[in-house]
């Protein structure tokens, strides 16, 4: 079996494809895209951007290095033959992509053995392309990102999201009810990336959303622990599906505590 490339060296070609992937975005977008299908329910929407975007990206992995995974929300998982997997969100906040407001974002993650060692969000709108690899720390335009530290829930800006499903959404908007008492104030930006990026960046000093999928928080995830957040689970879990928190040690376990017992599917 091949051994995969340096971290960095990975990093190097999702930055590329994630450059190139937005500046198809920007030159393609119609003043009002429209929406070419409806997914899980009738709030989860595509646009044919989506979907090109996601081709161009998939080419381009496939031209660099054609024995690698790739796992992409608007095409699925296609097998590779070694230990790299590429996890792709062509357009992580198509609402906004679709309204013009200013933030959605090209998100590219590498695994080696199912683990990020590379990610790339490039915030096209915004012009603001961050990176992270493996022990390489965070970076956006030459500049080291850190994380904010020493702040306390209640004095914590937190970001979060809600799912397309409105069954979820009924609870997720009843666990926000008791969050926002207790906090300095909540975002919700419609980008999982984004709101990844902006804890790594010390924009916001939290984040936590459930029901979100690899794609979205794979890049923006290693970015966060880059910066130095912490990045998990409930109840010392890995985060995935049933829950992403992020933000700086100490928080995460402040903010961990506050919805463990607010979640209804906790366990
Ligand atoms: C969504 C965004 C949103 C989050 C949803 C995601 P999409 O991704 O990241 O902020 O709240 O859970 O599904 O559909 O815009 O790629
Ligand atoms: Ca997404
Ligand atoms: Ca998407
Ligand atoms: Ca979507």
């Amino acid at each position: 079996q091949v051994e995969p490339p340096e971290p960095g060296e990975l990093l190097a070609l999702a930055v590329e494809i994630a450059a190139e992937a937005g500046d198809m975005l920007l030159a393609k977008r119609p003043a009002r895209p429209e929406v070419l299908a409806t997914k899980s329910s009738p709030t989860d929407v595509v646009t044919a951007l989506d979907r090109a975007c996601e081709e161009l990206i998939r080419s381009r992995i496939v031209q660099a290095r054609p024995y690698d995974a790739i796992l992409g929300e608007e095409g699925g998982a296609t097998s590779g033959d070694g230990r790299v997997r590429w996890v792709v969100d062509p357009i992580d906040g198509t609402v906004n992509f679709l309204y013009g407001l200013p933030d959605w974002a090209v998100s590219i993650a590498v695994e080696i053995d199912g683990e990020v060692v590379a990610g790339a969000v490039n915030n096209v709108p915004r012009g603001e392309l961050f990176s992270a690899s493996r022990g390489g720390g965070a970076w956006l335009k030459g500049e080291r990102q850190s994380c904010t530290t020493g702040v306390p829930l209640d004095r914590a800006l937190v970001a979060t999201g809600f799912g397309y499903d409105a069954a979820r959404r009924a609870v997720q908007a009843e666990v926000v009810a008791r969050v926002l008492p207790r906090v300095r104030d909540i975002r919700r930006g419609g980008s999982c990336a984004i709101d990844l990026c902006s804890v790594a960046a010390g924009r916001v000093d939290a984040y936590y959303e459930r029901g979100t999928n690899r794609w979205d928080h794979a890049a923006a995830g290693l970015i966060a622990t880059e910066a130095g957040a912490r990045l998990g689970g409930m109840h010392g879990r890995p985060a995935g599906p049933d829950m992403v928190v992020c933000a700086t040690p100490g928080l995460f376990e402040e903010l961990h505590d506050l919805l463990a017992p607010l979640d209804p599917e906790r366990g």
